[in-house]
């Protein structure tokens, strides 16, 4: 039985690829790690409060003698790090915090990965053990109206967000290069799906269409972005761990680019002939541009397809739809997000 050690896991993509995990395969054990911030609910993943397979624990990815205490307890083979502060415009009012999870979190973990695994203070390690970097095409800055992101173009992230991701990238592999440590970095596209925090466009816009609230859209409305189903990103990140080269970086995209507007647009429309004819375009409001506001993404997925055999599964037009109905139909986790009630101590709280 493999041993995962998932870092927020109570976030959007973290409790997604648990629930993918264990949906999988029944024999892996996980040890979830997550401080439960604004952005981490528990009762993403309350159904699996009884499993034997499942371990939650509290604690900050910067904690070091948390961490450790993890290590000593469980014979961890797989570390996959999706713990972060995740949203671009919480990383404009306060960078500080994103540097604090981003970059001094993510060293924290290798250290103590290294620790853990490495064999005699030497090159080797001990057999089966990765680390694993859930990284994101931000790091690649933006793009103009031709090309896409390949696994070699040059970092150039422009938000402090996006810079405390590309810092942690290279600090991952700068582990590969001196220690020679077993890792991956996946760096992928916009996701959307189930459980995503309503800060975020596609569940903003579901939630403010059933609330009758006004959509703001920054700028022009005419940014790109490439978006991918979430399950499809669990998938790729699935087979990066057991089959990614060690030390190899793999792009993970949706090859579906659209602007904001048409996006927003489609989603007012579908919800307009399907659920409320009272929501309509009227909602949308034109505001101020984002800061340093990235133009255009679109990821090159060729790498991890030649290499790997991933492709997404879920069409655009199918999984928007999927999620619409999520959304409607967990309009209770919309309000008790908004209510921050899931933020309440764990009780399997094991680290404080
Ligand atoms: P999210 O904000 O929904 O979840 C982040 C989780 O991390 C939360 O549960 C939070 O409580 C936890 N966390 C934050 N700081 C922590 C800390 N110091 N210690 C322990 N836990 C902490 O984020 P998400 O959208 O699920 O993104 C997950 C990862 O994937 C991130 O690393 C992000 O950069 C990357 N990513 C996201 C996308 C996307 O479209 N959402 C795309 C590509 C990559
Ligand atoms: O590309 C991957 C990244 O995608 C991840 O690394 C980030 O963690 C994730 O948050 C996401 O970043 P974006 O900034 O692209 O996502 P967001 O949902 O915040 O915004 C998507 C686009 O919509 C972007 O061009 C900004 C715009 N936007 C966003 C919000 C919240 C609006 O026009 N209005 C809004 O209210």
């Amino acid at each position: 039985m493999k041993t995962y050690l998932i870092t927020g896991g109570c976030g959007f993509i973290g409790s997604n690829f648990i629930k993918y995990l264990f949906s999988k395969q029944e024999n892996v054990f996980v040890i979830n790690v997550d401080n439960l911030t604004y952005a981490g609910n528990y009762s993403n993943l309350q159904e699996f409060d009884n499993n034997k397979n499942y371990v939650f624990v509290r604690a900050d990815i910067a904690d070091k003698s948390a961490i450790e205490v993890i290590f000593e307890k469980y014979n961890i083979d797989f570390l996959v790090n999706f713990a972060a502060e995740s949203h671009v415009d919480r990383s404009i009012v306060d960078p500080e915090t994103f540097i604090k999870t981003n970059v001094l979190g993510t060293t924290n973990l290798l250290n103590i990965a290294k620790k853990n695994w490495m064999i005699n203070n030497s090159d080797q390690y001990l057999e089966g053990k990765k680390y694993i970097q859930i990284s994101t095409d931000e790091v690649y800055g933006s793009l103009g109206k031709e090309g896409l992101f390949t696994e070699n173009t040059p970092l150039d992230p422009h938000s402090p967000y996006s810079a405390s991701k590309a810092s942690a990238d290279l600090i991952v592999k700068s582990f590969y290069d001196t220690f020679k440590m077993p890792i991956n970095i996946t760096r992928c596209s916009n996701n959307y799906g189930p459980y995503q925090f309503p800060e975020k466009l596609i569940p903003l816009v579901i939630s403010n269409c059933l609330n009758h609230e006004n959509i703001p859209i920054y700028g022009d409305g005419m940014n790109i972005r490439d978006w991918l189903f979430v399950e499809d990103h669990c998938s790729a990140i699935d087979l990066v761990i057991d089959n990614g080269k060690l030390g190899e970086v793999y792009n993970i995209g949706g090859n579906n680019e659209t602007t904001n507007i048409e996006m927003v647009k489609s989603i007012i429309n579908y919800i307009n002939k399907n659920v409320d004819e009272n929501v309509d375009e009227n909602l949308i409001r034109y505001v101020s541009d984002r800061k340093g506001h990235d133009r255009r993404y679109g990821i090159d997925a060729s790498k991890i397809k030649a290499d790997l055999g991933w492709s997404p599964l879920t069409q655009y037009s199918k999984g928007i739809i999927q999620t619409i109905n999520w959304y409607l139909d967990n309009t209770d986790w919309l309000d008790e997000i908004k209510n921050g009630k899931y933020r309440k101590l764990a009780e399997k709280e094991v680290c404080s």
